[in-house]
């Protein structure tokens, strides 16, 4: 357990992560902050109350600002909005951005030892600005999505060949969007190769899902996308964090020349302990799969040229 997670937003995302933060007592104290008065106090108060029934003593609460959450251990950020009509994309990224920058300040000032995890979109550039913002080393700041992607894959392949997701292992890379990269060929089922048990038309269904996972949710829910996987994910890198678990996971991470890339957020198999990214595990992929990361890196640094700082 660490002393203090915060979480910044305090919507489905954010406050999704709190709750099940607190549920795991990954922290002391799970700190929510966002900019509506009122709603990070409340919701704050509401899953603390669930506290004798849920049996966590790890104390949740809310606030406008940032004194609260001084000194903390981790920092998930999720604030930010989403896109609203007549908005192009770069608009929503130069908002988006703002609302990064801003709140990066506040954590640079308030926690300056914290380890980021970017959860607001578009995820890759986000990083990049907190990272930038921050001045923080790559070790302190990571974005998630892989975790995430990687765990719609997996369900849908448990799903597809009837056996527990808990058999399943698998790596999605690349950016968060729809040129991320499912490994197909480091997919197994307790080690055996995916091949082995599931036809190439029924795969590629599957890899085609994943990669428009997000987009299935949001059609479903038509007012906001996806929150309780995002936030399983986020709380998976905390608790690798806090834990100090050493687990190879996949997430976004400011390349320095692994698999011949630089100066970018890329989603890797990553190592996390106490100490955020311990180590980037450079693993060996497919003509195929090498292409479609290098199509991947490419659709990440061409926001990023847009992205105001
Ligand atoms: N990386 C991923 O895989 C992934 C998955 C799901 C969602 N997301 C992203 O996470 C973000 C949050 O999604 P959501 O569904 O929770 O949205 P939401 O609208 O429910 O919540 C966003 C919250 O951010 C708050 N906010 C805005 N500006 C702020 C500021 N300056 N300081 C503090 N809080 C501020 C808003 O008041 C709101 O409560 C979005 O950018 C979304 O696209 C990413």
């Amino acid at each position: 357990m660490v002393n203090k997670i915060t979480v910044v937003g305090a919507g489905n995302v954010g406050a999704t992560t709190a709750q099940r933060l607190a549920e795991k007592e990954l922290a002391r104290q799970v700190v929510m902050v966002d900019v509506i008065e009122g709603v990070p106090q409340g919701k704050g108060l509401d899953q603390w109350e669930s506290a004798p029934i849920e049996l966590f003593d790890s104390r949740v609460i809310g606030s406008n600002g940032y004194e609260e959450t001084a000194g903390s251990d981790i920092v998930v950020i999720t604030a930010g909005i989403a896109r609203k009509p007549g908005m192009s994309r770069d608009d929503l990224l130069n908002t988006n951005a703002g609302i990064v920058k801003a709140v990066a300040l506040e954590v640079k000032k308030t926690s300056p030892h914290a380890i980021i995890i970017m959860v607001s979109n578009p995820l890759d550039v986000m990083a990049y600005v907190a990272l930038k913002v921050t001045g923080f080393p790559r070790e302190r700041v990571l974005g998630m999505a892989g975790v995430l992607d990687t765990a719609r894959y997996r369900s849908f392949l448990a799903e597809a060949l009837d056996v527990s997701v808990r058999d399943i292992q698998a790596m999605v890379l690349g950016g968060h969007g729809d040129t991320m990269v499912p490994i197909v060929s480091y997919t197994t089922v307790s080690g055996i190769p995916v091949t082995q048990f599931i036809d190439k038309a029924k795969l590629d269904a599957i890899v085609d899902r994943t990669r428009n996972g997000g987009a299935e949710i949001v059609k479903y829910l038509k007012t906001g996308s996806a929150y309780y996987a995002p936030s399983a994910a986020a709380v998976q890198m905390c608790e690798a964090i806090a834990l100090d678990q050493k687990r190879v996971l996949p997430c976004a991470a400011w390349l320095q020349g692994e698999y011949g890339m630089k100066d970018l957020f890329l989603g890797v198999p990553c190592k996390l302990g106490r100490k955020g990214l311990e180590g980037i595990l450079e693993v060996e992929l497919s003509a195929d799969e090498r292409t479609a990361l290098e199509k991947s890196a490419a659709a990440v640094r061409e926001p990023m040229a847009a992205v105001k700082l």
